[in-house]
């Protein structure tokens, strides 16, 4: 058993490794001058862990690839974050459903498919071997002992927040979130009485930035003492950062499902508990 380095997860893919004690195997990876994307894996033998976050479409490609290189090799496939999920039904006629087709390219390779909080059930349904791991207890973790009140920017992760906030030991509420259009966001409270507390928003992904911000907006001007921004997945979209820090956030934080500056938190040990089971 060998584990393979995808493009996009080198770190994760290096401490997954070390958790299950097993070897790297030899990957390499070129662009040819047109931008076709060149793999080859060496050195491996019956069966290979890959792991490759979807985050761009060439990370889609690079996978296939991978995934065609170990032709004849047993594949689990670690898609820590498992980009395309968001379109996870027909919302008009004539789309696609992209995660149905992610869903099937990979399924069509691997034998089992483990990834981290997937963005809905209806995406998750569209696998038939799907393991999916919950990074909000390590999140929780993270933030258990310090002075902390947690909130779902919507009532979509609220659940999600729930778990967590169990796991830092402090109290949760959820905002009520109203979708504009595709880049605005507009956030009312619900119960919350968030004057003189330290606020930690917690979601799945932070993409644009943009529900974090009106977020953050919101509970300082409710008289919040500081905000935080917690999250699964950093896809962290144009200069959703530079976003996040000018409306007054005082620290992001995520998991390394997506490998950025702001990724503190390890799901390697939480994958790895899943592969050996
Ligand atoms: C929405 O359903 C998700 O849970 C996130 O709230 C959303 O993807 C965040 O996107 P953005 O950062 O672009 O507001």
């Amino acid at each position: 058993m060998k584990v393979v380095a995808g493009t996009s997860s080198p770190l994760l893919a290096k401490r997954i490794a070390e958790a299950l004690d097993v070897p790297m195997a030899k990957a390499t990876f070129k662009r040819f001058p047109d931008g076709e994307i060149y793999v080859r894996i060496e050195d491996v033998d019956e069966d290979a862990i890959v792991v490759q976050s979807i985050t761009s479409n060439d990370d889609l490609v690079a996978l296939m690839l991978m995934l065609d290189a170990l032709e004849g090799v047993d594949v689990t496939a670690v898609i820590p974050y498992m980009g395309y999920a968001r379109q996870d039904k027909k919302f008009n006629e004539g789309e696609s459903i992209s995660i149905r087709a992610v869903a099937r390219l990979i399924e069509s390779y691997a034998r089992e498919v483990v990834t981290v909080n997937i963005h809905s059930k209806d995406a998750a349904e569209h696998f038939k071997k799907l393991k999916e791991v919950d990074a909000m207890p390590l999140i929780g973790e993270y933030y258990s002992g310090r002075d902390v009140v947690m909130v779902s920017p919507d009532l979509g992760s609220y659940e999600r927040v729930k778990v967590c906030a169990k796991h830092a030991g402090c109290d949760f509420d959820y905002l009520e979130k109203r979708r504009i259009d595709a880049e605005n966001v507009e956030i009312k409270p619900k119960s919350l009485d968030v004057e003189g507390k330290n606020v930690v928003i917690v979601d799945d992904i932070i993409s644009t930035g943009g529900t974090m911000v009106e977020a953050t907006k919101m509970l300082l001007k409710a008289g919040a003492k500081s905000v935080e921004c917690a999250c699964v997945h950093a896809v962290l979209a144009g200069n959703a950062l530079n976003k996040l820090y000018s409306a007054g956030v005082k620290e992001v934080v995520a998991t390394d499902t997506i490998e950025k500056g702001v990724s503190v938190i390890s799901v390697a040990k939480a994958i790895a508990k899943v592969l050996g089971n």
